[in-house]
């Protein structure tokens, strides 16, 4: 686990794009906190990281519940928020966009076990103050521990 205190939204902005960095196709990184912690603000900051131009809005996929980039890599972001059931979920598609490559960075993930067993790192972001945050890097398994030591060197550096 990583803990790392983040003193403005720029900081949460800087560690998801040195984690981007380290990002495959078939990553699946699950977010979690509350309303309003910064989980949409720290996948604005990996899409851009993964080389999406900074013009392009990232917004929260509140009502289409999954928006799509082209980066580096095919990127997706979900928020599982409002999905009901594992039905809804199915029809996202987010399996056929995961045998494509994608990155798929999903808000309120754990609301699904199948798809909460996929993540390979969790990014758990608490409110600390209006502009502070502290962030958990959870990994799982090795691809998660790969993203870590990544980020644990570019923060050395
Ligand atoms: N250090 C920080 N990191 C991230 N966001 C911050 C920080 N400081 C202030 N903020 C603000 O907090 C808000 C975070 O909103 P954001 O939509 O990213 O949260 P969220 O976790 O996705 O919420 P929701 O559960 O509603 O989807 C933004 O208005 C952002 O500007
Ligand atoms: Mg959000």
């Amino acid at each position: 686990m990583l803990e790392l205190e983040l003193e403005t939204e720029g900081d949460t902005l800087a560690l998801a794009r040195s984690l981007a960095a380290a990002l495959e196709g078939g990553d699946v990184i699950g977010l979690e906190g509350g309303l309003g912690a910064g989980k949409t603000t720290f996948t604005r900051g990996a899409v851009h990281g993964l080389g999406v131009s900074e013009d392009t809005a990232v917004t929260s996929p509140t009502f289409a519940l999954l928006h799509q980039y082209e980066g580096r890599l095919p990127i997706a972001h979900a928020d599982f928020y409002r999905l009901a059931d594992e039905v809804e979920l199915e029809e996202l598609g987010v399996d056929e966009l995961l045998d494509e490559g994608v990155v798929l960075f999903v808000e309120w993930g754990r609301k699904f076990p199948g798809m909460a067993g996929r993540m390979v790192l969790w990014v758990e972001l608490e409110i600390v103050s209006d502009v502070a945050r502290r962030a958990r890097l959870h990994p799982r398994g090795v691809r998660g521990d790969a993203i870590i030591s990544a980020v644990r060197t570019r923060l050395r550096s």
